[in-house]
């Protein structure tokens, strides 16, 4: 009968042990372009900007600009908000190691990060004269550490080559 019990306490410490793993490990980062699939809350229109995004780059320059959150969604928690974000051209540099990350090739939030709904980034325009563009999308979040009744932004910015 004992030993029913410590098996039982190990089984429970295991799998509360296993969903804080995958709980955290969200918390951690985001890198796709996909949160409203299972974020299920509203896409909000004007949710997302970027901050001292140029209008046009000179090539190989660096430009340095904050992804702003505005919602009026408060959070019962200490996890306010993420992102992710990708650049067709030029290359995503992190400026900020505590709460951005790079993962396969998404400038994401880290863990210390979604507390926070703004995150500073720099971009350094390519050697190309074409157009590059930004893709952004970002949570909201109501801090109770699901994906439900949190809202979603998306952005798209167009840097043009050029003066
Ligand atoms: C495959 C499904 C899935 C995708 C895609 C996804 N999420 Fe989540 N997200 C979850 C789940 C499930 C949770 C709750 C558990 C957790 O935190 O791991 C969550 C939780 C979060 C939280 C904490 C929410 C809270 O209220 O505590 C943030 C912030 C977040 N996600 C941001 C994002 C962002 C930003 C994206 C897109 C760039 C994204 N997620 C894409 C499933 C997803």
């Amino acid at each position: 009968m004992k030993k029913l019990s410590v098996l039982g306490a190990l089984t429970l410490f295991f799998i509360s042990f296993l969903y804080a793993a995958t709980a955290q490990s969200h918390n951690n980062s985001a890198p796709n372009m996909e949160c409203l699939s299972c974020h299920d809350g509203d896409i909000q229109a004007g949710m997302v900007s970027i901050q001292g995004i140029p209008k046009n780059y000179k090539p190989g320059k660096v430009y340095t600009m904050s992804v702003v959150v505005k919602s009026n969604l408060e959070s019962l928690g200490e996890i306010k908000g993420g992102f992710a974000l990708e650049a067709d051209k030029g290359t995503l540099v992190v400026k900020d190691k505590k709460n951005t990350q790079l993962i396969d090739g998404f400038l994401t939030h880290t863990q210390e990060g979604s507390h926070f709904r703004k995150w500073t980034f720099s971009w350094k325009a390519p050697e190309d004269k074409s157009d590059a563009s930004i893709s952004l999308m970002a949570v909201a979040s109501n801090g109770d550490y699901s994906s439900q009744g949190d809202h979603v932004g998306t952005g798209s910015y167009t840097i043009k080559f050029g003066k």
